[in-house]
């Protein structure tokens, strides 16, 4: 007897209807509709086989394959009625095959679960998603070392603790960046990696009785292999922990890059400008040019933390297998995809904006007594045990600071009065263009070195 009080599929034991404030409070369509592809795939992929396995006839396949397919383009186009009352994107889907084909479309749920389903369109999506981020990275390395290119000369101080330490090469400070994207591009692929089983066949906890093969729908689906355990495959949501930790590490890169930006671009250091088209301005100061494009995606990082905090926490509490609370990752993880993806989006447009202000850099990194280890390295050379030394430059550099002068700017005798084993050829270390060329071995910041990273660096970019 078909039951008059509710219109859900899975009506058949109630008496009365859902509450109201239950059917809101439930309800997961609003946002996993983002899913509505990837569930329809899946779905292919199920009646495929269970006409394969015999469970369905063959004609009853193509027409659930039809109308599914129908829908697809519905939803794509837009026209499609979404019903809060359906709960989820799957029984909106399910809902709709059947009133398009009629009866047939009421086998393709035959031998599965929602539990089984949503693992599987998640996975699915993810997937994609990854190989977006992937390349959305690919793109921020071009962009860094087009600019690392152009400037694997230009002189700035390299940093401890925001003192000007030792000088560096721009594009050496630029290329410690395409490191960091590279082992996150590295993540992204492990994590997509161990992602890709099929946790389909899994039911809605213990597997089906049906004549299932899920090797089949695993190969439809592009999938490596499929989930070995029933109970595990409705329930784990570690790849999607695993992608949004990846994306916060991802983040971290970003935002410290981004506060490396800010700095840059502030008027008390000036090493760089960004482009207009980057920037935004003040409603009250009219001299205002800011970075507000770093300092989003600086901020924007805090969101992608607050999406794996939550997604582990949904998952801390949970006995096996299935449980409701799982409805929650979703939302976490699309915020995860969507922030990381814009931020990479933003990086790749804003590095080519970057404007060098390669005089400033140099005159930094001359003021800052950044040769001074430069210099102990050359008393160390001349017979100097490394601490006296360091002793000695240390004395240097407090009478060149009360000079007001720079380290190359003092004079021979003046130098031999803390250390008589200085000669003539001392200058050649206190340049800057000499420190940054000796440190010549893998790692370095010598232009040469640094041009050889670059050529290695595109290699492995299209790896
Ligand atoms: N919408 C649910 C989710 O996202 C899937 C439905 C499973 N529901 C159930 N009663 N077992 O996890």
């Amino acid at each position: 007897m078909s039951n008059n009080k509710t219109e859900k599929p899975w009506g058949g034991r109630f008496t009365a209807p859902t509450d109201e404030f239950v059917e809101h409070f439930t309800q997961s369509v609003s946002y996993d509709k983002r899913l509505a592809h990837y569930d329809i795939m899946g779905s292919i992929a199920h009646v495929r086989m269970l006409a394969r396995a015999k469970v369905i006839e063959q004609g009853e396949c193509d027409r659930i394959i039809e109308g599914l397919s129908e829908i697809d383009k519905d939803i794509e186009a837009g026209c499609f009625n979404w019903s809060t009352g359906l709960e989820d994107v799957h029984m909106n889907i399910e809902t709709a095959l059947v009133e398009k084909i009629g009866d047939v479309g009421k086998k393709l749920h035959t031998g599965r679960s929602r539990n089984d389903q949503v693992a599987t369109d998640i996975r699915l999506y993810l997937r994609d998603e990854i190989d977006q981020v992937s390349t959305a990275i690919n793109n921020v390395l071009k962009a860094l070392l087009t600019k690392a290119s152009e400037h694997t000369d230009t002189i700035m101080p390299g940093f401890t603790h925001l003192q000007s330490a030792q000088p560096v090469t721009f594009a050496h400070h630029l290329l410690a960046w395409a490191e960091m994207l590279l082992r996150d591009r590295d993540r992204l692929a492990d994590c997509s990696r161990r992602l890709n089983l099929l946790p389909l066949g899994a039911a809605a906890l213990a597997g089906t009785s049906y004549p299932i093969d899920r090797e089949y729908v695993a190969e439809l689906l592009g999938f490596d292999g499929v989930a070995h355990n029933s109970l595990d495959a409705v329930s784990d949501r570690d790849f999607a922990i695993e992608f949004t930790s990846a994306a916060s590490l991802i983040m971290m890169h970003l935002s410290r890059f981004s506060e490396e930006l800010v700095i840059w671009m502030s008027q008390a250091s000036g090493f760089i400008d960004l482009g207009d088209a980057w920037c935004t301005g003040s409603s009250i100061m009219p001299q205002k040019k800011n970075p507000d494009i770093p300092e989003l995606v600086r901020g924007k990082t805090g969101r992608v933390y607050g999406d794996l905090m939550a997604l582990l926490t949904i998952m801390k509490g949970q006995p096996l297998a299935y449980n409701r609370d799982n409805q929650e990752d979703k939302e976490n993880l699309f915020d995860a995809v969507d922030t990381v993806k814009m931020s990479l989006l933003a990086y790749a447009g804003l590095i080519p904006s970057i404007v060098v202000n390669s005089e400033a850099m140099y005159h930094a990194a001359s003021s800052g007594y950044a040769t001074a280890t430069d210099l102990a390295d050359y008393l160390v050379v001349n017979g100097l045990a490394f601490r006296d030394a360091h002793e000695a430059v240390g004395q240097i550099v407090q009478f060149a600071i009360k000079e007001n002068r720079t380290l190359a700017e003092l004079t021979l005798p003046e130098l031999q009065e803390f250390s008589a084993i200085i000669k003539e050829d001392v200058y050649s270390v206190l340049e800057l263009e000499g420190s940054v060329a000796s440190r010549n071995h893998i790692g370095g910041t010598a232009p040469q070195q640094v041009r050889k990273s670059i050529d290695r660096l595109k290699q492995q970019l299209n790896d």
